[in-house]
């Protein structure tokens, strides 16, 4: 899944010093040992490179982004790929800098995803090129550290839409894992078990995810998927904000309002499907901690049409989902 932000992609000097590896090549496999000190705010002035370890705190991209689905099937239903019942799934965790802007495939030698999307480092041709692995899939890495409980939960929470959920995973962790200082591998230390990270990444997503429940959130406000009545963005904003504390970003897709019929003539040009929700952080530490402190989304929290009941919160397909 490749979303368009309305914000700028940045090249950093960063990657391109020649050695790839890790956000700060050279950075030794000592030490790290982050209980030692107070957890440190991502996007606080103490959270640079060079005042604090950069395992032990966020110093790239300090403002995390818990990001969710809402599909209403998975183009895999035959193989068993189905979505959860009453549930939103995971889209990802996603490392922005603390501006909103953000970059991607920050590692080159931890690239796992088969379709990178963009398919250079920054999205121009003038970025590095992303190519695409042609090994065997992510959850190859779950089986080996015999991590099933969580291979489990990842395929009935986190569905890939066309695609089988393990392409998103891989996509998921290369594009934006790799931009999270604390999963550079050398802050595992010199025994660092190779694809250690991948699975401490897909842990950490998880546990985010468990505690923001989007379904249950709007339905407590009233808000139900309904293939006859559509919902005001305020509304559905208002009743996710109530329980978050702060204000999401609430996504949609599908047609533009005033391309539909019952947008003629407005000027409204929103979409109306709502597809996405996007939970901003500051954290305390290293994301594994699960320590957020919530935030307001960066910059506009919606691309979905803002007249009164121009959003559809549809229904999904009985057979698409798991009972
Ligand atoms: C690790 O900590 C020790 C003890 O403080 C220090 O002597 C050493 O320079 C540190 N190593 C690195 C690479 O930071
Ligand atoms: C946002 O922050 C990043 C990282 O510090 C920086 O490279 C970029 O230039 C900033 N972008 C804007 C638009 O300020
Ligand atoms: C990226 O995709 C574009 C559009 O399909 C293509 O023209 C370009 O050659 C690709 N670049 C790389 C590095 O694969
Ligand atoms: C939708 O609204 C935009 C202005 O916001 C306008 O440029 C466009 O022509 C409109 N489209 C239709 C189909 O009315
Ligand atoms: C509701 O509408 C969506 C979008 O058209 C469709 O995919 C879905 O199957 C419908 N659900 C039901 C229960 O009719």
């Amino acid at each position: 899944m490749s979303t368009a932000r309305g914000v700028v992609v940045v090249a950093l000097g960063l990657l391109s010093q020649g050695v790839l590896g890790g956000l700060y090549p050279g950075l030794s496999t000592a030490n790290h040992t982050c209980s030692l000190s107070e957890p440190v705010l991502s996007c606080s002035n103490e959270a640079q490179p060079g005042l604090v370890d950069t395992c032990c705190a966020e110093t790239f991209g300090g403002l995390v982004l818990q990001t969710q689905f809402w599909n209403t099937y998975t183009g895999l239903e035959s193989q068993g790929q189905l979505l959860p019942k009453d549930s939103w799934t995971i889209h990802g965790l996603w490392p922005d800098f603390c501006n909103g802007s953000y970059t991607q495939y920050c590692d080159l030698k931890r690239q796992y995803d088969p379709f990178p999307s963009p398919n250079t480092t920054t999205g121009t041709p003038a970025g590095k090129p992303v190519k695409p692995w042609k090994g065997k899939p992510i959850s190859d890495y779950l089986e080996l550290f015999r991590k099933f409980d969580l291979l489990a939960f990842m395929e009935k929470h986190w569905t890939g839409l066309n695609q089988p959920s393990s392409t998103l995973w891989a996509h998921e962790f290369s594009k934006h894992a790799t931009c999270f200082s604390t999963f550079d591998t050398e802050c595992y230390g010199p025994a660092y078990a190779k694809h250690e990270e991948v699975v401490d990444f897909f842990t950490t997503v998880t546990t985010y995810y468990q505690a923001l429940p989007t379904w249950r959130w709007l339905a407590d406000g009233g808000i139900r998927p309904s293939n006859r009545t559509a919902y005001s963005v305020s509304d559905i904003r208002a009743a996710l904000t109530s329980r978050f504390g702060k204000v999401p970003y609430v996504g949609c897709s599908g047609p533009r309002y005033n391309e539909t019929a019952a947008g003629k003539g407005s000027l409204d040009r929103g979409q109306t499907v709502l597809s996405e929700m996007w939970y901003y952080y500051h954290v305390r530490g290293r994301v594994q901690r699960v320590d957020g402190v919530p935030v307001d989304a960066t910059g506009s929290n919606t691309n979905c049409a803002t007249s009164p009941h121009a959003v559809w919160y549809y229904e999904r397909t009985p057979r698409s989902v798991a009972h």
